[in-house]
C-alpha cells in the first residue's frame, strides 16, 4: 500500500470543515443536556437505569474505537507515510477490519441484549390503561381487584418502589408511550393492546411524551408523570376516584351553567354532574392536574381562558372547537374548571 504525501492546502481546508461541523453540533449537544424532566440520562427508575448504563458503555466503546481508527489514520498519513509491507497491511486489515469488530460488536450485542429491561415483567398489582387519542392521553387506573377503573387524563401518577403495568392501546393512529426518566418506549396501536411495566425509584415529577409522529399536534402530546410515596399515591387515587366538588362560590356556579349551556358535557365528563361525554378528556379533577391540553399549558385561570377561546391556535387540528365566549362568561367558566380539584 502506498500513501502519497498529502496536499497541505486540502488538508487544512478539510480541517476547517471539521471545525465548522463541531462548532454547529457542540451547542446542540449542550442543549440536549438541558431539561432533566425528560432526559433518559436523569434516571428515576430501574428500567431507565439499565438503558442509561447501556448508553454510557456503548458511548465509551464508540469513543475508544473512534480514537483507534483516527489514531491509525493519523499514524499512516502523518507519522509514517510511505510504502507499507504488504503482509503487514493484510494482517492489519484482517485483524483490525474483520476480527476485532466481529469480536467487539458480538460481545457488545450479547451484553446489551442481556441488559435491556424486559418490558413485559409482571407488575406488583396496579394496572394503568392508557389510550392514545389525537392528541391526548385517556388514562384508567385499575388497582388490584378493582371492578371499574378510576378515569383520568393527560397525567400519570405512580407509587414509588413498585412495578406498575401499563396496558396501552390507541384510538386511530399509532402513538408511542414514553417516560424517558423511567424506562423505554412502547408503541400504541389501534385495535391491539401492548404492554410495558415500569418501576420508579425516585419521587418526583417527570415528563412523558408521545414518541411516534401521529399528526399535526404530535409535539403537543405530552404529560406529567408524577411519582409519589405509596401513602401519598393511595390518598391521591382515593381523591381521584371521588366525584367532582360542587361549585365553591357564585362565580363557579355561573361557570358550571356556562359549561352546561355551551354543551361542553357532550364531549367531557365531570363525574357527579350531567356531563358524561367521552369524546374528550375527563375533567372531573382538571384543577388538580399539572398541565392542560396534554402538556400544552398550565392549569391557571388565564391559560384555561385562552384555551377555551383559542384551542385551534394552541393545538392545530384539535377536535375541540375554539369558542367565542364573552369575557365574563369565559372568566366564570375558567374559574369553575380551575376549582375542580
Ligand atoms: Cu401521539 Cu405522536
Amino acid at each position: 500500500m502506498i500513501v502519497k504525501t498529502r496536499d497541505r492546502g486540502a488538508f487544512r481546508r478539510k480541517r476547517s470543515g471539521c471545525a465548522k461541523i463541531l462548532f454547529v453540533f457542540a451547542p446542540l449537544l449542550v442543549l440536549v443536556g438541558c431539561g432533566s424532566e425528560q432526559s433518559f440520562l436523569n434516571t428515576a427508575g430501574q428500567d431507565a437505569a439499565s438503558i442509561a448504563t447501556l448508553f454510557w458503555v456503548m458511548l465509551a466503546g464508540a469513543v475508544v474505537l473512534w480514537l483507534l481508527v483516527n489514531g491509525a489514520f493519523y499514524y499512516i498519513s502523518r507519522v509514517a507515510p510511505g510504502q507499507i509491507d504488504q503482509r503487514y497491511a493484510r494482517h492489519v486489515l484482517i485483524g483490525g477490519g474483520i476480527v476485532l469488530p466481529t469480536v467487539v460488536l458480538s460481545a457488545l450485542l450479547v451484553w446489551g441484549l442481556s441488559l435491556l429491561p424486559d418490558p413485559r415483567q409482571p407488575g406488583d398489582g396496579l394496572v394503568v390503561k392508557v389510550t392514545g387519542e389525537q392528541w391526548w392521553w385517556r388514562v384508567e387506573y385499575w388497582p388490584e381487584g378493582a371492578d371499574a377503573p378510576i378515569v383520568s387524563a393527560n397525567e400519570i401518577r405512580l407509587p414509588v418502589g413498585q412495578r406498575t403495568e401499563f396496558h396501552l392501546t390507541s384510538d386511530k393512529v399509532i402513538h408511542s408511550f414514553w417516560i424517558p426518566a423511567l424506562g423505554g418506549k412502547m408503541d400504541m396501536f389501534p385495535g391491539r393492546e401492548t404492554m410495558i411495566s415500569l418501576h420508579p425509584e425516585s419521587v418526583g415529577t417527570y415528563r412523558g411524551q408521545c414518541a411516534e409522529f401521529c399528526g399535526a399536534s404530535h409535539a403537543w402530546m405530552a404529560f406529567a408523570a408524577v411519582v409519589m410515596t405509596p401513602g401519598d399515591f393511595d390518598a391521591w387515587l382515593a381523591a381521584e376516584a371521588a366525584d367532582a366538588v360542587p361549585p365553591a362560590d357564585d362565580r363557579a356556579a355561573r361557570g358550571a351553567q356556562v359549561f352546561q349551556s355551551e354543551g361542553c358535557g357532550a364531549c367531557h365528563t365531570i363525574r357527579g354532574t350531567d356531563a358524561v361525554g367521552e369524546v374528550g378528556p375527563d375533567l372531573t379533577h382538571i384543577g388538580s392536574r399539572q398541565t392542560l391540553g396534554a402538556g400544552r399549558s398550565k392549569v391557571t385561570l388565564e391559560d384555561l381562558s385562552v384555551w377555551i377561546n383559542h384551542t385551534e391556535m394552541l393545538k392545530p387540528e384539535v377536535k375541540m372547537p375554539s369558542y367565542d365566549l364573552q369575557p365574563e362568561a369565559l372568566d366564570d367558566l375558567a374559574h369553575f374548571l380551575e376549582g375542580l380539584e
